[in-house]
């Protein structure tokens, strides 16, 4: 399976709305099919969104060069519109950011831009490959034998460039033979754990029970459950870590139920210029999502619904965060800032 292709110039992205049901393929030879496949979620996870949006700008440039636009502005145009695609996985913010000297850079050579436009990019996308092997490897410690692990959302090679980032943990305690159970939240509204966890889960024979969101608590409270890991969309310099919806949920109840929750995230998932979670816009999705399942209306149509697709999980309620440097246990302000310097 490939989540994420460079074909000649030519981005293929995996569309993972269509997953487990079909696989199909969008190709993107226009960054706005790029920004529209995160917009929409055929493309997702914070560092996926971060590598795809990086991708987007070397499209971009090949499409200003073909059609005769003025090539630096068309690029920095395409740069706005993809940061401006989903508000809250700031690996998206990180990736563009990582770009835009190479964009400021252009010297009306058009070859030497484009290199340079693409050597940023797959080294940003290599770099992932890079983080996510190492939360694996760091998230070791963590992983009792015989554990029973709940997740939530989808944090694997559909969520990055690797093996992902709770996944990778989990992946990796299965490979080293910890002989681990997973429990995989389906993630209402859009089904992320049901459809693509539980989807990478059996592809990788991985042994897992899928469970509906509402299920963790009774299953804490009736079964051992050794260790709940999640990934993140953004980290504040405290710590506060804003993840998929439902995850606050999960941490409060792995409070009350003594059960050590961890989240486990790349460096860059860490936004150290806001202080707390406070200052993490959650994006609000469209509350059809809501009143439908698989696209099939299950409300009253038409009727209020609430949907903030993430939210924020404090620092108190994290027993570490198992980044690619190490793990980071509290005081996170303070190793966190020692972490990045
Ligand atoms: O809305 P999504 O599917 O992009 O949300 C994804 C998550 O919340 C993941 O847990 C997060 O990106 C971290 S794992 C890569």
């Amino acid at each position: 399976m490939k989540q994420i292709e460079w074909l000649n110039g030519t981005l293929r992205l995996l569309d993972q709305r269509k997953l487990p049901l079909s696989m199909e393929y969008i190709d993107c030879d226009d960054y706005m099919l790029v920004y529209d496949a995160i917009k929409t979620l055929a493309v997702r996870g914070a560092p996926l969104i971060g590598v795809s949006a990086a991708m987007g700008i070397c499209v971009a440039a090949r499409q200003a060069v073909k059609g005769g636009f003025d090539v630096q502005k068309y690029t920095a145009d395409a740069e706005k519109k993809l940061r401006s695609a989903r508000p809250t996985a700031v690996n998206l913010m990180w990736a563009l950011d990582r770009m835009l000297p190479f964009i400021a850079a252009y010297s009306g050579d058009n070859d030497a831009y484009i290199a340079s436009l693409d050597k940023e990019a797959f080294a940003i996308w290599e770099e992932d490959i890079e983080l996510c092997r190492k939360m694996g490897e760091f998230g070791l410690d963590v992983v009792p034998q015989n554990a029973n692990i709940i997740t939530h959302c989808n944090t694997g090679s559909l969520a990055t460039a690797g093996d992902g980032t709770a996944l990778a943990v989990i992946r990796h305690a299965h490979r080293a033979g910890r002989n681990i159970h997973v429990y995989a939240d389906e993630t209402r509204p859009l089904l992320q754990g049901a459809r693509l966890t539980a989807w990478e889960l059996d592809q990788d024979g991985i042994p897992f029970t899928l469970m509906c969101d509402n299920m963790s608590s009774h299953l804490m409270k009736t079964h051992k459950i050794d260790l709940i890991v999640t990934g993140a969309d953004r980290i504040a310099a405290n710590g506060d870590s804003a993840n998929k919806i439902g995850t606050y949920g999960l941490a409060v109840s792995a409070a009350y139920h003594k059960v050590p929750f961890y989240i486990a995230a790349p460096y860059s998932t860490i936004d150290m210029s806001i202080k707390s979670g406070d200052e993490i816009i959650i994006e609000q999705r469209n509350p059809e999502e809501v009143r439908s399942l698989g696209g099939v209306r299950t409300a009253p149509e038409g009727c209020d619904a609430f949907n903030p697709a993430f939210d924020v999980t404090p620092n108190s309620l994290i027993k570490g965060i198992i980044t690619d440097r190490g793990i980071i246990r509290p005081p996170f302000d303070i190793n966190l800032r020692k972490l990045l310097g």
